[in-house]
């Protein structure tokens, strides 16, 4: 099965990134082919500086070469190197009804937010959609945030083969129900956009600064403590293997256990357990041609995919490429 997901190179990656998105999708390279992309035309909707624009897509792509994603099994590219996906999010937007766009809750929320509402924002999914439908995708490993965008490019798919014949594949979304929302250092969502995430690939100094200051309850020392209750043991559980996961909980509802001893050990365990990938990360860093190159590569096989399916729309809407120049 074709697994595809991308990821907007919007800020620096963090541990809810990890645990929600990225580890789940690196597993996935076992028994599925993946396509996975690093999706800046979506990223454009909210990131305008161009530097930070070049420099966040590298760093996505270095944080997957890191955590173990292998180019030779995965196809990894660059969004904006199949351009053809921009043609299909044109003639995809055609079908697509406009009541469809204004319930999607991505776009609420931005409204919300009081960002002003470009059309870009409006017609992301159908972007996504193109993504999606352009390689023919089976499966869309994705967090319960992306959901209904999924569920969108199905109505999508579906409108289009009504209208122009069964020529694009219906997918599905993948969503480990298992995989919780991973909090932030103040209890709420961890999220770039609330300034309370733990990064991957800062310096150990930071991550060390950051778990300390996770919020913890006033329960004095010696008291019994609700392990479902605290941040640090949310994490504690995500991070720790089944065995030390249970000692920790029992120590918590003992008591005589202060959070500044668990989160000295989240620490060590952050350090152990992601060192590995922080150092292939830096190696990755320091020779990001190599990273250059990867994506490259990636591009040309995904756009060789997508081209072939881009013909037979083309063919299908009778819009034809004049070849003879
Ligand atoms: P942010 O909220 O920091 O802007 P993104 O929306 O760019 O993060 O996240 C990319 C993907 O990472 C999301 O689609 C989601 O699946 C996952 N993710 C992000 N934050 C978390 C979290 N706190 N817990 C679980 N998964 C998360
Ligand atoms: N909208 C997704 C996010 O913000 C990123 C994305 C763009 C995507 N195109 C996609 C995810 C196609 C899955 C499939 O996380």
């Amino acid at each position: 099965m074709r697994c595809l997901s991308g990821v907007q190179p919007s800020g620096k990656l963090h541990l809810g990134n990890y645990f929600g998105a990225m580890r789940p999708q690196i597993e996935l390279q076992a028994e599925h082919e993946c396509f996975y992309f690093i999706a800046n035309y979506h990223a454009l909707t909210s990131l305008t500086d161009p530097k930070a624009m070049e420099e966040y897509t590298l760093e996505v792509a270095m944080g997957f070469l890191a955590i173990g994603l292998d180019p030779d099994k995965t196809v990894f590219f660059r969004q904006s190197d199949v351009p053809e996906v921009a043609e299909l999010m044109w003639i995809l937007s055609t079908v697509t009804p406009v009541p469809l766009l204004q319930r999607c809750h991505a776009y609420k929320d931005k409204l919300a937010q009081g960002l002003s509402a470009n059309a870009g924002l409006f017609t992301y999914p159908v972007l996504q959609a193109a993504d999606i439908l352009i390689y023919r995708s089976h499966l869309v490993p994705v967090g319960q945030d992306q959901k209904q965008h999924v569920e969108i490019t199905q109505d999508i798919q579906t409108k289009f083969n009504q209208q122009f014949g069964e020529i694009l594949v219906r997918p599905e979304p993948l969503i480990r129900e298992e995989v919780a929302v991973v909090p932030g250092v103040d209890g709420r969502k961890m999220s770039k956009s609330y300034d309370n995430a733990i990064e991957l690939f800062i310096p150990e100094k930071q991550v060390r600064k950051k778990i300390m200051s996770i919020v913890t309850d006033s329960t004095p020392v010696e008291d019994p403590k609700d392990p479902d209750k605290c941040n640090v043991m949310a994490l504690l559980r995500l991070i720790a293997d089944d065995e030390e996961r249970a000692e920790w909980e029992e120590r918590y509802r003992k008591g005589g256990m202060g959070y500044g001893e668990s989160k000295k050990r989240l620490f060590e365990l952050f350090v152990e357990r992601l060192g590995p990938a922080r150092a292939k990360y830096d190696e990755f860093n320091g020779n990001r041609d190599y990273v250059e190159e990867v994506l490259a590569a990636g591009g040309r096989k995904a756009r060789a995919v997508a081209c072939e399916v881009m013909d037979e729309v083309r063919k299908a809407t009778g819009i034809v490429i004049n070849r003879a120049r």
